[in-house]
Formats: C-alpha cells, structure tokens, sequence
C-alpha cells in the first residue's frame, strides 16, 4: 500500500467550473467558487481535482474551444484567481489538474485567424487545410463528432478546414513541429505554475491523417444512432502519431517532478489500453469507459472489468469511470435504487476512480426544456438524446435561493437530487453520507486501495467480488435486485448501503465485508 503513488491510492472528483458555484452573482461557476467549496472535495474523501477548461474561450463549446491556452476566461476569474485557487487546494492536500485540450482550438484563436488570412500565411500549416474534392465538394466524406462534414469552407481563401467537432473549433496540426513546440511549452506553462497533471481531451482525434481519403460506411449503423457513427473512423481515430504525440506530452511531463498524464482515450479495450505506451511514455492513466457504454446488468459488468484486468499491461495502473459532463448522469442511468451499488462499484474496482461532481449527491440527469437548451450537440442534432446539458446542472448546496450555487439566474436551471442539497445530506441516510463512509473506509483498507480483483459469483442479479487475499481481503457484494438476496457468506459487515448488519442483502443493497 505504501508504494502506490498519490495518484494510484487516490480519487480523483471532476469539477465542471460552470456548474460548481458562481462566486459574483453573473449565474455561471468560477474560480474563486471553486475555492469557496474546495471543503465539499476533501470532505468527500476525494484527493485530486480535475477542472474542465477554463481557458479564454468564445465558449462554443463551453471552453473546450480555446482562444489562449495560458490564461483565465475573466467569466471564470483571473490567474491571480488561478494561483489562489492552487494554493488553497494544496494546503489541503489535494492535487489540481487541467484540461488540456490539444487537438483544436477555437476559430477565435489568433492563430488561426492569421492561418485562415491567406494561403501563405505564416500559420496556414498550423491547422489542416485542403483544396476542394474533384466533385468541388469537400475532399473526404468525413462526419464531425457533432453531425455534419468535418470539413468548413473558406471563401476568402478557397479552401477547406478540417474540425472534427464544432465548426469553430478548427483542428490543430500536431505533424507541424511549430505546433508541437508551442503546444508542449503550454503544458510547462501551467506545471511551473504549479498545476500536478492534466486530463488530456480529445487524444484520439489528435492526428487526423486526411490523405487516406474517405472513410467507410460502419455497417452496423442504424437510424436514431448517433449520425457521427454513420462512418468508421478508421483515417481520423487513434492515428499512428497519436502515439508519438503522447509521448511528447509525457516527455515533458517528466520534466518535472511526480506529476500525471489522464487521457480522454476512448475506443476498443486493445486502442485504450495502447495509450499506457511502452517503457513509462505513454498516459500513466488512460481513461476507461467501458462502464459508461454496456448495459447495466450483472454478467455484462463482470465481462467487462475482467476483460479490462486480462488486457492491461504489465505495469498498467487500472482506472474508472461512471460519469462526466458529456453523458447521462448514472443515478438517472441505472435508477436513483442503484445509484449507491454503482458508486460502490466505482469505489471499490481496482483502480483510481473518478468521481463527476453531484454523483456523490446522486444528482439526476435534468429535463431541460427546449428554450433553455445551451449544448451545441443538441442544438446541431436535437431530440436524439445527445444533449449533455441535462448532466451539467448546477450542483445544489442548500436551501437557499438557487440552492446556493449563484445569487443571479443560474445558465442552467438548478434541479435537487432526491436525497437532498449538500448542506441537507451532511448526516442520515443519505448517498452523500454513504459514498463518505464508503471513501473513508477505501482510505484506510489496503486491500480497497491495492488488492487483486477477483469475482467470485455473479449470478441472478447478485455480483460478489473480493479486493485483495488472506487475512487483509475485503468482499463486496452489490445486490441489483429489487428484492432480497443471499450472498451466501459469514463475515463480519464493514459497510452497508442499507444500514444492515447481517443476512441477506436488502434490495438494491452494495454492503462490504470481511470474511471470518
Ligand atoms: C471531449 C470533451 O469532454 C467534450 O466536452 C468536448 O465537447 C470535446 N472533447 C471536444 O473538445
């Protein structure tokens, strides 16, 4: 236990700066609210924050379109509002980490303002642009992660941009090695301001090889799936010089002292696990979410964290998932019964795990209606279900106005979980309570923190599962069933999700054991 590193023994708890606590009444989360409510995040257990981007941005895409990669959006504060921050957070002992989001920038960057002011300006090579197809259309048939081409038509200079999300987010070329420099100097700009790593976005998209002409069609597409899955990405995803791109990054990441590397790496279990790298170059954490993708029953959730233990190199350190800002929200997911079996799930995996603010809370995707609707996916693409806003409501503290987030009109609308605000589940039975004694008891388990994975039965809806071996073994039983069952063993109850002793587990029950 002692020799796992700070970010292998601890949580990390995502805040998505927007939606945690507005600090000068505009309705939007900041900087200075982040310090404010640091206490909720070392409270709950977790050690490592990571802030989506809070970058100067045209928010387009809500920051993850950036138009200077080293300062603060006033909307979010300002770098002295950025160093206090760092400053309070590690005077609790909790680790920062940025977004840092690589593979494109805004159309508002002044790069690519001067790339797109002439074919032979200084940064035309700085983004990726091609004449048009022979048809005069675009020159491949690519779709956008958000719907259409991902391909922008620019009339001043007759060519074609490639951005493979929102229009205004014109990809970067990662093949110019002005790019590569400039990009690499940003992430020493906020390490020697003290930041202790970065989660990494978009990875897999960061080296598009456009030449390889048209994508094919993915057979298994149907109507009412994502249209951006119409095709196989088989010329833009996870590209041979992804790799080579990672291992720049970690290069300079290991410029400085133990900092870490959280890649946004998804795809198949083989293309997720390559992103460890070989010999330490690679993400010291690529991200996995494969439990964000299954169906939530016991034998697809057993199938997929052993497929995940068999496939992870030797030195690879394992990592979850249930929840972020782009997808549903897991209680709404799994349902508000199970929202505490599926925290326990995550916390008791062999693994850092990452928490996504208000999950703790077993915050609910919201019902937003259509005039209030902020997300561009679903503005691009409505009434498919894409839309991430029902995930980023504000979190709700209390009972005051707004429930405390903002004193202005929040850009949100402010919805309260079902076990009530912050402030209203400090104690009883709540999820808040649980998912605390829960991270308390991982804190201070060795084999919740290090022990081997090992499932033991996983049959009629009832998954039992044992973290470590001999005296120190832990077993975790996770009941998905609305009634009663029996797992079947004698040992003495460490936690319980029902506030049970012993017997057999109530509905919906997540209860932690020591064997006798
Ligand atoms: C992944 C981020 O999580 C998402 O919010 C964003 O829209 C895309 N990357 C593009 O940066």
């Amino acid at each position: 236990m002692t020799d796992l590193t700070w970010w292998q023994r601890g949580i990390i708890y995502q805040v998505y700066p927007r939606s945690f606590q507005d600090s000068d009444g505009d309705g939007i989360g900041d900087l200075r609210g982040i310090t404010q409510r640091l206490d909720h995040i070392v409270d709950l257990g977790a050690d490592i924050v990571w802030i989506s981007p809070i970058f100067p941005s045209p928010m387009k895409d809500f920051g993850y379109d950036i138009s200077d990669y080293r300062g603060i959006d006033p909307m979010f504060g300002t770098l002295a509002d950025f160093d206090a921050m760092i400053d309070a957070a590690h005077a609790r002992g909790l680790r920062v980490l940025l977004d840092f989001v690589p593979s494109h920038t805004s159309d508002q960057h002044p790069w690519f303002v001067e790339s797109r002011s002439a074919r032979n300006s200084d940064k035309r090579d700085w983004y990726i642009w091609r004449d048009a197809g022979p048809d005069g259309g675009p020159p491949t048939n690519w779709i956008s992660e958000f719907g259409p081409s991902t391909w922008a038509w620019d009339d001043q200079t007759q060519q074609y941009y490639l951005h493979i999300f929102l229009t205004e987010q014109p990809a970067l070329n990662w093949r110019n090695p002005a790019v590569q420099a400039e990009m690499l100097d940003t992430m020493r700009f906020w390490y020697d301001r003290g930041v202790d790593g970065f989660r990494v976005d978009a990875i897999t998209h960061a080296a598009p090889d456009v030449d390889k002409g048209d994508h094919p069609v993915n057979p298994d597409w149907h109507d009412g799936m994502n249209p951006s899955l119409r095709l196989l990405k088989v010329h833009s995803k996870n590209q041979p010089m992804n790799y080579d791109i990672v291992r720049m990054m970690r290069a300079v990441t290991q410029e400085y002292p133990d900092r870490l590397l959280l890649g946004e790496t998804d795809g198949t279990l083989a293309e997720v696990t390559s992103y460890y790298g070989t010999q330490g170059d690679g993400f010291q954490l690529p991200f996995n979410f494969a439990l964000l993708d299954i169906p939530w029953t016991v034998p697809e959730i057993v199938r997929t964290v052993e497929a995940y233990e068999a496939a992870l190199p030797d030195t690879g350190w394992p990592t979850w998932v249930v929840g972020n800002h782009d997808c549903i929200r897991i209680a709404s997911r799994v349902g508000s019964d199970l929202a505490r079996v599926a925290l326990t799930l995550l916390l008791t995996l062999r693994g850092t795990p990452t928490v996504y603010q208000g999950d703790e809370l077993g915050m609910q995707s919201a019902d937003i209606p259509p005039e209030l609707v902020q997300d561009p996916w679903e503005k691009q693409v409505p009434g498919k279900g894409l839309g991430r806003d029902p995930a980023r409501t504000p979190m709700p503290w209390d009972d005051s106005a707004q429930a405390g987030f903002t004193d202005g009109t929040p850009w949100l609308p402010v919805f309260t979980p079902p076990d009530g605000t912050v402030a209203g589940q400090a104690a009883g039975d709540t999820m808040l309570a649980y998912v605390k004694r829960l991270t308390a008891l991982r804190q201070t388990t060795p084999a919740l923190l290090s022990g081997e994975y090992r499932t033991i039965s996983a049959a009629d809806d009832l998954l039992v599962y044992a973290r470590g071996s001999g005296d120190d073994a832990i077993i975790i039983c996770l009941n998905f069933a609305d009634a009663p069952r029996d797992p079947g063993l004698s040992g003495h109850t460490l936690l319980s999700s029902a506030n049970a002793a012993d017997g057999p587990l109530h509905p919906s029950e997540a209860r932690l054991i020591r064997p006798t």
